[in-house]
């Protein structure tokens, strides 16, 4: 049975004794059920906003024998699987047809009153308080499913519909990015031929600092612009895949240590803690060389001096998962919300593009990306598909 509906079951108090007085509560209420359910749809009909999710009376008719049969298995049973799987459905339903979740709880309501009524004209007063709270427990645990169920689909949608979001402005942000770029590739390029042939010739006839040291720092400036460029053409450029098999272990360890000295450098330690001894998947290996990089240059710049950043890969027949640790200060939440941004960096230095190229690589793999973060640190877990 679900963890939830036992635990359901557990925290309303709802015991075998409690079952058999629904069974037995059954002959009592049913020929009462028609009426209920007119009494239910009336008080839905008589609320213009709950009135307004409804389209007529041929679908009024059909909810009244939904109704009926929900009476009906909800006293008989089994509160089993597929009882949690039917009244499941109905909260997701509910968000479907764009029912306010309040309206349940009115709802059920109605319900409650018409069997508290039936029981008191049905049951000997000794008989009273074990068979009314049988019937709340039913009814209690019926209205949890439902609005569980509810909020779990209300939040899916909601998440799809954000990332829906984010992946439209992303795209937008590319081509924009892709179209600038290019403009200053061209230029760039020869600016730094011309620079070149100028710093060539100086050499040749004058060899003297005062004029080949501008020269020198211009020649780095270009450099450092056309590494900045290179990145905007990564994040810019347009998805294509060159799939190929590789060892992402081997790819991995590849990355730590290259990433290492870094890290080192920042009085931090970086270990690849978990990975087995091969792990072969068909990717585009230079474009998870470039995720897995990204996201152990973040966490060795999240971790202060004595800090540690850890490196695990794992992998199933399906999929492989990358998970990059580090016990840094965490993502504050405003930050967090907009870290797939492009340009968005809480950084002086860099371009604010390494995760939102991560995020879009990640995507064009049909992975996804988990994010964990909290005063103890940040967890970033890539999966992605072996065979995509
Ligand atoms: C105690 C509260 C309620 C219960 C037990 C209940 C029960 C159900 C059930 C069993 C279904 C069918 C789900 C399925 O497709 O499997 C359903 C759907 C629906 N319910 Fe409710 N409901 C409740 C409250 C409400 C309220 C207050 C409204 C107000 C308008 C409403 C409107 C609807 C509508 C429009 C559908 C979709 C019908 C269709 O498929 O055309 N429900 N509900």
């Amino acid at each position: 049975m679900s963890a939830f509906l036992d635990e359901l079951f557990r925290y309303v108090g709802l015991t075998d004794e409690d079952r058999m007085r629904l069974v037995a509560l059954h002959p009592v209420l049913e020929p009462k059920f028609a009426q209920i359910a007119g009494r239910f749809y009336d008080a839905v009909w008589a609320d213009p906003r709950a009135a307004a999710v409804l389209s007529g009376p041929a679908q009024t008719e059909r909810l009244r024998l939904t109704l009926i049969d929900w009476m009906s298995t909800g006293l008989l049973g089994p509160h089993d699987e597929r009882f949690y799987e039917k009244r499941s459905r109905i909260g997701r339903r509910h968000v479907q047809i764009g029912l306010a979740q309040e309206y349940m709880f009115t709802a059920m309501n109605v319900v409650r009153i018409a069997y508290q009524e039936a029981i008191l004209a049905a049951f000997p007063a000794g008989e009273l308080g074990p068979m009314l709270g049988a019937a709340n427990k039913l009814l209690d645990i019926e209205l949890a499913i439902m609005v569980r169920h509810y909020q779990l689909d209300s939040e899916a949608k909601l998440i799809a519909r954000e990332r829906r979001t984010q992946a439209d402005r992303i795209a937008a942000m590319q081509s924009m990015t892709a179209g600038l770029a290019h403009e200053v590739r061209n230029p760039l390029n020869a600016a730094k031929l011309q620079l070149e042939l100028l710093d060539r010739r100086l050499r040749r006839e004058h060899d003297d600092p005062r004029l080949t040291e501008p020269s020198e720092l211009a020649g780095k400036e270009i450099d450092r612009l056309t590494l900045l460029l290179n990145d905007f053409l990564a994040f810019a450029r347009p998805p294509e895949l060159h799939l190929e098999e590789r060892d992402i272990a081997e790819l991995v360890r590849h990355v730590c240590e290259a990433e290492r000295p870094g890290a080192t450098k920042r009085g931090a330690s970086l270990e690849l803690v978990v990975a087995p001894p091969t792990l072969v998947a068909r990717v585009d290996a230079m474009k998870v060389h470039q995720i897995v990089a990204n996201l152990v240059r973040n966490a060795v710049e999240a971790v202060t001096a004595n800090g540690h950043v850890t490196v695990e890969l794992e992998g199933d027949y399906e999929a492989f998962t990358v998970r990059v640790q580090d016990d840094g200060a965490g993502i504050p939440p405003d930050v967090r919300a907009r870290i797939y941004e492009p340009f968005f960096s809480t950084k002086e230095s860099g371009t604010g593009l390494g995760m939102s190229i991560v995020h879009s690589l990640v995507t064009l793999h049909a992975g996804s990306i988990e994010l964990d973060t909290g005063n103890r640190g940040t967890r970033f877990e890539v999966t992605i598909p072996r065979r995509p």
